[in-house]
C-alpha cells in the first residue's frame, strides 16, 4: 500500500499522499518504542470501553486476545512494521484489523491518536523514571557506604582548585550524595506530574460516548484523568520537567568526573580506578585514562541538548495539538538511554574507587591546608582575627621560603611571627586535629561524617520502603 493513502484518514483525500512526505511525516521508525506502552492503553481502554457498554464484552475479549498476540509478535521481532502506516498506532491498529476482522476498527471509538499518544508517553516516562530511580538508589547506597568507609581519610579540600583547607574523603564524598540527593528529589516530584492521564480527552475537546477516565486511570495506575482536555492532549512540559532534572543531574555527574579524572592523574595522584572502567593508549604503552568518568562528562552535553530542543518544540504552539509534538521523543528517548547508562556506569564504579591515603595526606600536607586552624589558635588566645590573618601570612612565607610546611617549624621559628604562640599550636597544626575540630553537623570531622552517612542512608531506606 506504498503508494495508497493512508485507510485511517483516507476518506476525504482525492489522491495519495506524495512518498516523500508519507516518510517525511511517519514516526513509526522511532515510536515503535512506545508498541508496549500503546497496547497496554488500548486493553484498558477497550476494558472500560465494554465496562460502560459501548463494546459487548465478545468485542472486548477479541480486542485484548488480539493486542496479546501482537504484543508476543513485537516481542520475537515477527511484527512488520510499515511507513506508510505512518506510527505505532496505526501499525497496530491495521494489525489487529487484520487479525480480528470489522471489531478492530472499534478500538479506536471514543479516542483519538492525539490522547493516545500523549497517554504512551507518560506510561513510558513513568516507567523510565521507575528505573532511574531504582538506579539513583543504587548509586547512592555505593557512595554512602565509601564515605563511611573512608570517614578518616585524610585529603585537602579545595577553593579555586588550590588547597584551602583539609578535609576527610567522605566528606567530600557525602558532598556528591548531596547532589544526588536533590536530584532525586526532583525525579520524584516530576513523577507525580507525569503520572496523569490524558486518555478521554480525544482529538482535543473530549468524546460524545459515555466514558468513564476513572476507571481507565485506575486500569493504567494513573493518579487521576487529565482534568483539561485541550492540555492533555498538547503539553510536553512534563517531559521538559524530566530533561532538566537529567540536565540538572547530568551536570552533577559531570563534575563529579572531572574530579575523578582529575584524581587519577599523576599530578593528583589521588585514587585509583579498576583497569575495568578504563582503556589503554594505541600508542602510549603507559596509558590508562580514566574513559568512563570522560564520556559521562561528555554525555552532558547531549542531555543539554534535548532539554533545549522540547523546550524549543514546545514553545508558542497554540492549543491543542500540532504535529511537532511528534519531534518530542527522539530527545526523550535519548536521555532516557543516556541518564540510565550514565548512572550504571558510575553505580558501578563508585564503590570501587580506591582512595590512595598517603598520597591524599601528603598533598594537604604540603598545601599550608592548617593555616586557618592557626589564625583561629591566635584569635581564640585573645589576637584579633585580622592580625591573626597577617601573623599566619608572615609563617606561610618562611614557610615557602623555608620549604616548610606549618606544623613542621619549630615552636621558636613560629614565636618569631608571636609570642602569644604556645607548645599547644601543634595539636591544632596537625591535620588531623584540623579535621576532628569541624565538629557540628555539616562539618568534615569524621564522627560527623559517619553520622551523616547514617542519616543519608536512614533517609534512601524510608525511600525505598515507601508505598
Ligand atoms: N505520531 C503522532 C505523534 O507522535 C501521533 C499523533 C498524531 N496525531 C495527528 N493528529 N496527526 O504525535
Amino acid at each position: 500500500m506504498s503508494q495508497a493513502t493512508n485507510q485511517s484518514w483516507g476518506g476525504r483525500f482525492s489522491e495519495p499522499t506524495d512518498a516523500f512526505v508519507a516518510r517525511f511525516t511517519a514516526s513509526v521508525s522511532f515510536d515503535q518504542r512506545l508498541a508496549g506502552q500503546d497496547i497496554q492503553g488500548s486493553i484498558a481502554h477497550a476494558t472500560m470501553l465494554a465496562r460502560v457498554g459501548v463494546l459487548s464484552d465478545e468485542e472486548r475479549d477479541s480486542i485484548i486476545d488480539g493486542l496479546t498476540e501482537i504484543q508476543g509478535e513485537i516481542e520475537r521481532g515477527e511484527f512488520e512494521w510499515s511507513v506508510p502506516l505512518e506510527d505505532v498506532h496505526m501499525n497496530i491498529e491495521a494489525r489487529l484489523t487484520q487479525k480480528i476482522g470489522i471489531t478492530g476498527k472499534k478500538l479506536h471509538t471514543g479516542r483519538s491518536r492525539n490522547d493516545q499518544v500523549a497517554t504512551d508517553i507518560r506510561l513510558f516516562m513513568r516507567d523510565a523514571i521507575d528505573s532511574i530511580d531504582a538506579e539513583l538508589m543504587r548509586l547512592r547506597e555505593g557512595m554512602i557506604g565509601l564515605a563511611e568507609r573512608e570517614a578518616d581519610t585524610i585529603m585537602p579540600g579545595f577553593t579555586h582548585l588550590q588547597t584551602a583547607q583539609p578535609v576527610t574523603f567522605g566528606h567530600h564524598l557525602l558532598a556528591w550524595q548531596e547532589m544526588l540527593a536533590r536530584d532525586h528529589e526532583r525525579l520524584l516530584d516530576t513523577r507525580k506530574r507525569v503520572n496523569v492521564m490524558p486518555l478521554g480527552a480525544a482529538a482535543l475537546a473530549g468524546t460524545t460516548y459515555p466514558i468513564d477516565r476513572h476507571v481507565t486511570a485506575e486500569l493504567l495506575g494513573f493518579s487521576r484523568p487529565a482534568e483539561n482536555s485541550l492540555d492533555a492532549v498538547s503539553d510536553r512540559d512534563f517531559a521538559i520537567e524530566f530533561a532538566s532534572f537529567s540536565s540538572i543531574l547530568l551536570m552533577h555527574l559531570s563534575r563529579m568526573s572531572e574530579e575523578l579524572v582529575l584524581w587519577t592523574s599523576a599530578q593528583f595522584d589521588f585514587i585509583d580506578l579498576p583497569d575495568r572502567f578504563c582503556t589503554g593508549s594505541s600508542i602510549m604503552p603507559q596509558k590508562k585514562n580514566p574513559d568512563v568518568p570522560e564520556l559521562v562528562r561528555g554525555k552532558t552535553g547531549r542531555v543539554y541538548g534535548h532539554l533545549m530542543s522540547l523546550l524549543t518544540l514546545m514553545k508558542s504552539q497554540p492549543l491543542a495539538y500540532n504535529k511537532d509534538n511528534q519531534e518530542d521523543k527522539e530527545p526523550l528517548f535519548d536521555t532516557v538511554d543516556t541518564v540510565l547508562d550514565c548512572l550504571k556506569a558510575f553505580a558501578d564504579m563508585v564503590p570501587a574507587i580506591e582512595p590512595k591515603k598517603e598520597s591524599m595526606f601528603e598533598a594537604a600536607r604540603r598545601g599550608f591546608s592548617t593555616a586557618t586552624d592557626l589564625a583561629d589558635y591566635l584569635v581564640r588566645r585573645g589576637v584579633a582575627f585580622r592580625d591573626a590573618h597577617e601573623i599566619v601570612g608572615q609563617s606561610v612565607a618562611f614557610g615557602l621560603k623555608e620549604k616548610k610546611d606549618l606544623s613542621e617549624m619549630t615552636l621558636e621559628e613560629l614565636q618569631q611571627f608571636s609570642d602569644t604562640i604556645e607548645a599547644d599550636v601543634f595539636e591544632v597544626l596537625t591535620l588531623e586535629g584540623s579535621v576532628a575540630a569541624r565538629n557540628h553537623i555539616g562539618g568534615t570531622a569524621p564522627d560527623q561524617v559517619r553520622a551523616a552517612a547514617s542519616r543519608a542512608l536512614e533517609a534512601l531506606k524510608a525511600h525505598r520502603e515507601a508505598p
